[in-house]
C-alpha cells in the first residue's frame, strides 16, 4: 500500500504586506525584491495562531477527502513556529478538530517540513499501522523574522497547507528521498529559549532568524537537483514522464536553476511564491491545494515535490496523483 492524497486545503491570513509596504520598514525596494525573489506579497498573520491556521487548512483538506475527523489516526503536523512549547501544534489542532481517534505528533525539519511528514505517513502507511493521517505543513514566520534584517525579513509568509492521506495499491507516493546535514546547521538559524536560570549572570535576548542567503541558495540548487536526478534514475524515469514539480517556495531563481539543470519547462514547475513568499514547511501543501482545486493535478499525473531549507534538510518525492 502507499499513501496517496485524498483531499488538500490551505488558509493564508487576510493581511498581505506589499514590496512598497517592506520599503517602509527597511532598505529596499520592489525592484530589488522581485528581481532576486520572484516575491511581491506576503500574507501576515495580525491575530491568527499557528493552530488556527492549521485547522483552517486540515478542515477543507477533511471535506474534500470526505473523511471525518472521527476517523484519523494520525495528525503529523510540522511546523518551527509553534504556539507553544507544550502542548505541541498537533495535540492543539487535535482539540480544535475533534480528532479523538488520532495520535498527534509535530515534526520539525523546517522548510523540508511537510515533504519529511509525508515520507512519515508513507512509512505508517507501508507498514499497515494507520490508513487515515492528516499531514499539515503550517508557519507563523513573522513572529520569529527580525523585521529590520532586509537580508531576510523580505522573504517570508504566514500560511497552512494540510493533506489527508489514505492507502492506496496503484497511486501515491512510489519513492522518496530524504536527507539531513547537521554540520551546516548554522546557515539558517533560529534560537529557542535561550538558557535562563538563577545560577547564571549574563544578559540573554530572544533570537530571531539569521541566514547565509547566497550558502543556502546554493545548498538548494545543487541537493535539489541531486535528490530529484536520484529519484528519477532509481525508478527508470527521464523527465518526459513527469507532469509537475511541486517545489518548496523559496527564490524563483532557485525553481529557475532546478529547471535549467533538468532541462525542464518552466510551465512544469508552477510557483505562488508571487503571492505568498516562503512559507516554509507549509509552501508545498499551499502549492499543492491551489494545484489540486485549480484542476491542475490529475488522476495519474506523475508528481515530483521538493522540500529543502533548516538543518539543512532536503528530500524529494515521486507520487502519482
Ligand atoms: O526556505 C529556506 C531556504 N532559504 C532560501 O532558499 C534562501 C536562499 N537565498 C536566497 O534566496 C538569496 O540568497 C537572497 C534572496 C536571500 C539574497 O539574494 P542574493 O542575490 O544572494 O543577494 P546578496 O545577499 O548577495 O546581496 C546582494 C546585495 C548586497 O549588497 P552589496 O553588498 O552588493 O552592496 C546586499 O546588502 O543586495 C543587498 N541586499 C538588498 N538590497 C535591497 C540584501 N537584501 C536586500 C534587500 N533590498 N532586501
Amino acid at each position: 500500500m502507499n499513501a496517496y492524497i485524498m483531499g488538500t486545503g490551505s488558509y493564508l491570513p487576510e493581511q498581505t504586506v506589499t514590496n512598497d509596504d517592506l520599503a517602509k520598514l527597511v532598505e529596499t525596494n520592489d525592484e530589488w525584491i522581485v528581481s532576486r525573489t520572484g516575491i511581491r506579497e506576503r500574507h501576515v498573520s495580525v491575530g491568527e495562531t499557528t493552530a488556527d491556521m492549521a485547522a483552517e487548512a486540515a478542515n477543507a483538506a477533511l471535506s474534500m477527502a470526505g473523511v471525518t475527523a472521527e476517523e484519523l489516526e494520525m495528525i503529523l503536523l510540522a511546523t518551527v513556529t509553534p504556539d507553544h512549547i507544550v502542548p505541541s501544534t498537533a495535540c492543539e489542532v487535535q482539540k480544535k478538530l475533534g480528532a479523538v481517534n488520532a495520535v498527534a505528533i509535530e515534526l520539525n525539519a523546517a522548510c523540508s517540513g511537510f515533504v519529511f511528514a509525508l515520507n512519515t505517513a508513507q512509512a505508517y502507511v507501508r507498514a499497515g499501522i494507520y490508513r487515515k493521517i492528516l499531514v499539515v505543513g503550517v508557519e507563523t514566520l513573522s513572529k520569529i523574522v527580525d523585521w529590520s534584517d532586509r537580508g531576510t525579513c523580505i522573504l517570508f509568509g504566514d500560511g497552512a497547507g494540510a493533506a489527508v492521506v489514505g492507502a492506496d495499491e496503484e497511486r501515491g507516493i512510489m519513492d522518496f528521498i530524504q536527507y539531513s546535514d547537521g554540520a551546516k546547521g548554522d546557515a539558517l538559524l533560529c534560537d529557542a529559549r535561550p538558557l535562563k536560570n538563577p545560577f547564571i549572570s549574563r544578559e540573554v535576548e530572544h533570537g530571531y532568524v539569521s541566514m547565509d542567503g547566497q550558502e543556502v541558495f546554493k545548498f538548494a540548487v545543487k541537493r535539489v537537483s541531486e535528490s530529484i536526478d536520484q529519484l528519477l534514475q532509481r525508478n527508470s524515469l527521464t523527465t518526459d514522464a513527469i507532469d509537475c514539480y511541486v517545489l518548496h517556495q523559496a527564490n524563483a531563481r532557485i525553481i529557475q536553476t532546478v529547471a535549467k539543470h533538468l532541462k525542464e519547462d518552466m510551465g512544469k514547475f508552477p510557483m505562488n511564491l508571487e503571492r505568498c513568499g516562503n512559507t516554509s514547511g507549509a509552501s508545498v501543501p499551499l502549492l499543492l491545494d491551489e494545484l489540486n482545486r485549480s484542476g491542475r493535478l490529475k488522476r495519474g499525473d506523475r508528481v515530483i515535490m521538493s522540500g529543502f531549507g533548516g538543518g539543512l534538510t532536503w528530500g524529494s518525492i515521486y507520487m502519482v496523483w
